[in-house]
């Protein structure tokens, strides 16, 4: 395969259609491709419906394309099975969710180094590193607390946390300041961008925010599944 080393992630004319019904079909993503290289910021934006959670659905390998090719780190996830893709899932991509999905009965400490312990790594390596990134989200002090015992932008620093402890390739995030106000929702888009330029780690999330979007590196825009247009700042 022909892929630049800088060039971590890319889809090729990919394209969803949902089925809904015998006659009904929803071109919910057409012919989108685009390269992202190692250490991009980049928001997907765009109005309700145009597309951006099935775009990200099925670039982290939640779902599956009706067409089209996704390569990430070199493998096509197009063609890797259930289980093939949740291994790589787990590997290579980071994700934080609109909703924090936290694990309610871990503290703070055990739900970041749950992916980890499922990798095999040493309770000593997985501590060390714990205790390395709460620093780097500003919540030191707060390991053994449960998720209800913080606020919502706390929690959603423990899922930053989570998504970037293992170093993945890429963090993909759906909306991830959704739930948070205002401020909070700046705070957090501000602390991405700090791991990003840290740790050279790749993000891409969605977002209907104008504050949020406009600390992006990079703008792709879609519009009825379509990208309408693709800005790098
Ligand atoms: N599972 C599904 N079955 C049928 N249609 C779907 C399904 N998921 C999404 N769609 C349709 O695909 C289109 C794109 O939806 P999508 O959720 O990707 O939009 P979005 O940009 O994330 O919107 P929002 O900003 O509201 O989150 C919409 O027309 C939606 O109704
Ligand atoms: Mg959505």
């Amino acid at each position: 395969m022909n892929i630049d080393h800088e060039e971590i992630f890319k889809v090729e004319n990919v394209k969803k259609i949902f089925n809904e019904g015998e006659q009904t079909q929803v071109n919910a993503v057409s012919d989108v491709s685009f390269k992202i290289k190692k250490g991009e910021f980049v928001a997907i934006v765009g109005p309700s419906g145009s597309g951006k959670s099935t775009l990200l659905n099925l670039i982290s390998g939640l779902d599956t394309p009706t067409a089209g090719r996704i390569f990430l780190a070199g493998n096509d996830l197009t063609t890797l099975s259930g289980n093939e893709l949740s291994d790589f899932r787990r590997d290579h991509i980071g994700f934080i969710f609109q909703a924090y999905n936290l694990i309610p009965v871990l503290s703070v400490e055990e739900n970041i180094e749950f992916v980890m312990q499922l990798q095999g790594i040493s309770k000593e390596v997985r501590r060390e590193k714990v205790q390395s990134i709460l620093s780097d989200v500003g919540l030191t002090g707060m390991e053994k607390r449960k998720p209800s015992q913080l606020s919502g932008g706390q929690q959603q620093r423990v899922a930053v946390a989570r998504a970037i402890v293992t170093r993945p390739e890429i963090v993909l995030a759906d909306e991830p300041t959704a739930n948070l106000d205002s401020k909070t929702a700046v705070a957090l888009v501000e602390l991405m961008k700090e791991l990003n330029s840290k740790y050279q780690t790749t993000f891409i999330f969605s977002t209907h925010d104008n504050t949020i979007m406009e600390r992006a590196k990079r703008l792709i825009t879609l519009k009825d599944g379509r990208i309408e247009s693709d800005t790098i700042f």
